[in-house]
């Protein structure tokens, strides 16, 4: 019998999953939930209009349906117990419970968590009192970073270079609520400097299963400036990784955030991603814990995964996981992500998108974000729109093959950064 597959998201990692898992022998139908236009496109999947928050409709229709596996993409449902409910169901939900998505879900709880279980971070205060941060922010050095507590979509953190823009700032989060409830309770944190990585592992309670590393690039502006988004392109492998660091991320932070975990009475099942800093030593410090896969990491990992996407989440309901015989390809995957103009603030969607005819191949996959498909066209749906991903030898060629099909790809308004990858290109 072949497997039944729910996906629970409408993003450029949603789509990446439905299509990674269209290609195991082992399931015969996605759904995704509410999915998007390059979903809608994709073979065996089925887009399903259920939003990401409506669990008792999911419930439902996965009950209807037979489905074996549910995936979780994006966060906030995970946050708000999405798993918890489908576990009651006994239905095989993979990713966090509401208690373990708390990493993820509150900044203060999960540095309060790297503080007790010695996990190497920024040093950092929290705070309730909108006086207390302000008093506090007088006294520091910067730059310095400000981040809402709660969920907001990789907008809630600001780095700012002195005190009238910090005492700005907390104002908009704490008075202003510009965040709502995320930003009531904030983290004031040391700058940090040095590369980022995303490293990615599966998690069954004990049981750790390393997946590529990869580098996102977090800002909106070429050379890592301007507002902060839920990120414009990314690559994978990074290639400073070598073995010593791998162990060193290991050793320093994924197995005692997994044993503080079990310290502290909570099972984790799912992707755990550690957004990491690496300084010129080599040392890794944590930014910041995410309970799910990254966006777009998703697509350029997805697009190096040779084994069976279907097969290694399931596995994770039985033992073992951690001896996983995983397969990378070992070429280059870049992803760019083309976005609306006035992306990561206010833009306009419902344009028509041209010149995605024909464009993918073994090499290069367009990845859909933000987008629907109506009466035959497709239409920008949100900020980031799609991720263009190709697959080369080296990251330059991955990037030239990449850049090649942005060009050729239109709407009004589009925008992308150019130099996705510039952080390890001569
Ligand atoms: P976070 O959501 O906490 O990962 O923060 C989003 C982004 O803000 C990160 O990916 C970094 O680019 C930046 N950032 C967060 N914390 C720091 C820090 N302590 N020092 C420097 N940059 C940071
Ligand atoms: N790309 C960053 C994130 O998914 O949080």
């Amino acid at each position: 019998m072949k497997n039944r597959v729910l996906i629970i998201g409408s993003g450029g990692r949603e789509h990446a999953f439905a299509w990674k898992i269209s290609k195991s022998e082992k399931v015969d139908k996605i759904f995704v939930a509410p999915g998007n236009g390059g979903t809608e496109n994709e073979n065996k999947t089925i887009n399903i209009d259920i939003p990401p928050n409506d669990t008792a409709s999911l419930i439902k229709f996965s009950k209807s349906k037979n489905i074996d596996l549910v995936v979780i993409g994006p966060e906030d449902p995970l946050v708000n117990g999405i798993t918890d409910e489908f576990n009651k169901e006994g239905i095989n939900c993979f990713g966090p419970t509401a208690e373990a998505a708390k990493l993820e879900g509150s900044k203060g709880y999960s540095k309060m968590f790297m503080k007790k279980y010695n996990i190497p971070t920024a040093d950092f205060s929290t705070f309730d009192d909108v006086d207390a941060a302000k008093n506090y922010a007088k006294d520091q050095t910067y730059p310095l970073v400000i981040k809402a507590d709660g969920l907001a979509a990789g907008k809630g953190v600001l780095i700012v270079e002195d005190y009238e823009s910090a005492s700005k700032i907390i104002a908009e989060f704490m008075d202003d609520k510009k965040f709502g409830e995320a930003g009531k309770k904030i983290v004031i944190e040391e700058f940090l400097t040095g590369q980022e990585l995303s490293f990615i592992v599966m998690v069954n309670g004990n049981e750790i299963l390393s997946l590529a590393t990869s580098q996102d690039h977090k800002t909106i502006g070429d050379g890592d400036k301007g507002l902060n988004t839920g990120g414009m392109g990314a690559y994978s492998p990074v290639p400073f990784v070598n073995k010593e660091l791998n162990e060193k991320i290991l050793n320093q932070v994924i197995k005692p955030t997994v044993k503080g975990l079990k310290n502290e009475d909570v099972y984790y099942r799912g992707f755990l991603y550690a957004g990491l800093m690496i300084d010129e030593n080599l040392e890794p410090k944590v930014l910041e814990y995410n309970c799910r896969f990254g966006d777009p990491e998703t697509q350029p990992i997805m697009m190096r995964l040779d084994s069976d996407l279907f097969e290694l989440i399931d596995n994770c309901f039985k033992d073992g996981i951690n001896n996983y015989p995983i397969q990378w390809n070992s070429k280059v995957a870049l992803g760019v992500i083309m976005s609306s103009k006035g992306y990561p603030e206010s833009y306009e969607s419902g344009f028509e998108i041209s010149g995605l005819g024909n464009l993918n191949t073994n090499h290069l996959k367009i990845f859909h974000s933000g987008t629907k498909m109506e009466n035959e066209k497709i239409l920008t749906n949100g900020g980031r729109v799609l991720c263009v991903t190709a697959l080369g030898d080296d990251i330059h060629k991955s990037k030239k093959l990449a850049y090649s099909a942005v060009d050729k790809i239109t709407w009004k308004g589009k925008y992308f950064r150019k130099d996705i990858g510039f952080r390890v290109m001569k």
